[in-house]
């Protein structure tokens, strides 16, 4: 029996990692790097160590980026109109590396640490038997002759000991994190509680806005097809083209400038409320100059049932719904509109804000000569007289039947 196991080296994971061979099963442990400060070597080291049959780390930051980001910037994809999806975009990308891993190692088995509470769970599982029809879930936090045996932090630290898994040297952050090259995310511990401010240096990847620089920061963004294809920093002479580059520039900015934090409450897949902060600096900037651009080349009335698409896009990939097939549908519908999405647009970064300056199309719908207040163009003035009373039958009616209804 052999299970591939979603491993972050911290002690929830390493002791379901013993658990899994006291089971009776031979584990893989599996590690994605998205792009999250970690020691993957050191990682790696303490999986070995604590048996795991073989430990692998796959470098999945590009195809985060390609695969996983890129339709979500195209799609303008907002969950509940504030989060911009971190997590849940990760998700299915860490399944398909693990599904992929299960493939080469013959593996019938699929375990990760997610709780029997959250999102990730239902990402993970969907994900999973989606890809993998034949795939059994281990998933511990949900398998009582777990959990009745780890009630509390205490008996995984007496379960650690007991097996030499290294306990955590710093003490674990009252809250619960989990990070990648699109954003961090803190929830649980002290931040269940609503009402509790966000605790001072909380935040790992973005400078508080109040202590970023005085100056603002210049950048431009190219899109093709609303695919970010280039970036360039004023002040930095390379103009960068590579999708992993682009990402990663946009969000040095952001991050320097303090851009893209947010503190929520939001409605998880499951039915419960659950507060949570986020911090997405590059993704932020990027669905802003993306807004921006669709607002210059898109049809006003595609762009409403885009919209809505980009709406109902969003509840799927937060519900872990990323290989259905109302996501394929949605997802192609998206792409489809954004034929007309290529150009530039300038923005301003500063104290944690994104100020648009300017945009830019090879072709597009902005006609400058037919809006014009200077001259007149391909265009009757006088037709707007017909437009605006034809338009005023139905208010005018409306006013008639308000009236005589007044008069009853
Ligand atoms: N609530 C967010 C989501 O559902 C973030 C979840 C963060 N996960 C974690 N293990 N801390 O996408
Ligand atoms: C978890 O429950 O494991 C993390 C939070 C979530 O998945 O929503």
């Amino acid at each position: 029996k052999r299970v591939v196991l979603a491993y972050s080296g911290g002690l929830d994971t390493s002791c379901i990692l013993v658990w899994l061979q006291e089971q009776g099963y031979e584990v893989i442990a599996f590690m994605a790097n998205l792009g999250q400060e970690e020691d993957f070597d050191a990682a790696r080291d303490k999986a070995n160590k604590l048996g795991a049959k073989e430990v692998i780390v796959q470098d999945l930051r590009r195809s985060l980026v390609e695969d996983y980001v890129w339709p979500a910037v195209q799609g303008d994809l907002i969950y509940e109109d504030r989060y911009l999806l971190g997590t849940a975009l990760a998700r299915p990308c860490i399944t398909r590396g693990m599904i992929d891993t299960a493939r080469r190692h013959q593996a019938g088995y699929i375990s990760h640490g997610a709780t029997g509470k959250g999102n990730d769970q239902i990402r993970f599982e969907l994900g999973c038997y989606a890809l993998s029809p034949d795939i059994k879930i281990i998933a511990p936090w949900k398998d009582p002759s777990f959990y009745r045996r780890f009630p509390g932090r205490k008996e995984l630290f007496d379960y650690a000991k007991l097996h030499g898994i290294p306990l955590p040297v710093t003490p674990k952050a009252p809250w619960s994190i989990d990070a990648n090259l699109v954003h961090v995310s803190y929830e649980s511990g002290i931040l269940e509680n609503p009402a509790t401010h966000p605790p001072c240096g909380i935040y790992e990847m973005t400078t508080d806005p109040e202590k970023a620089p005085d100056v603002p920061q210049m950048l431009t963004l190219t899109f093709q097809n609303g695919i970010p294809t280039a970036v360039s920093v004023a002040g930095d002479a390379t103009k960068v083209v590579d999708c992993l580059e682009i990402f990663n520039a946009v969000n040095r900015v952001g991050a320097q400038h303090g851009v893209g934090r947010v503190d929520i409450v939001e409605n998880r897949f499951i039915g419960l409320k659950s507060r949570g902060l986020y911090e997405t600096p590059g993704l932020t900037i990027l669905r802003a100059a993306h807004l921006d651009l669709e607002a210059l080349c898109m049809d006003r009335e595609v762009r409403k049932i885009k919209a809505h698409l980009s709406t109902k896009m969003a509840e799927q990939v937060y519900n872990g719904l990323w290989y259905s097939p109302e996501f394929e549908f949605t997802r192609k519908c998206i792409a489809d509109c954004q034929k007309v999405v290529t150009g530039s647009v300038t923005l301003k970064v500063y104290k944690g804000n994104v100020y648009i300056q300017g945009r830019s199309a090879p072709v597009s719908l902005y006609n400058e000569e037919l809006v014009s207040m200077d001259t007149q163009g391909d265009y009757e003035p006088s037709d707007a007289h017909g437009f605006i009373r034809i338009n005023a039958v139905r208010l005018r009616e409306y006013q008639r039947v308000k009236n005589a209804l007044d008069k009853l």
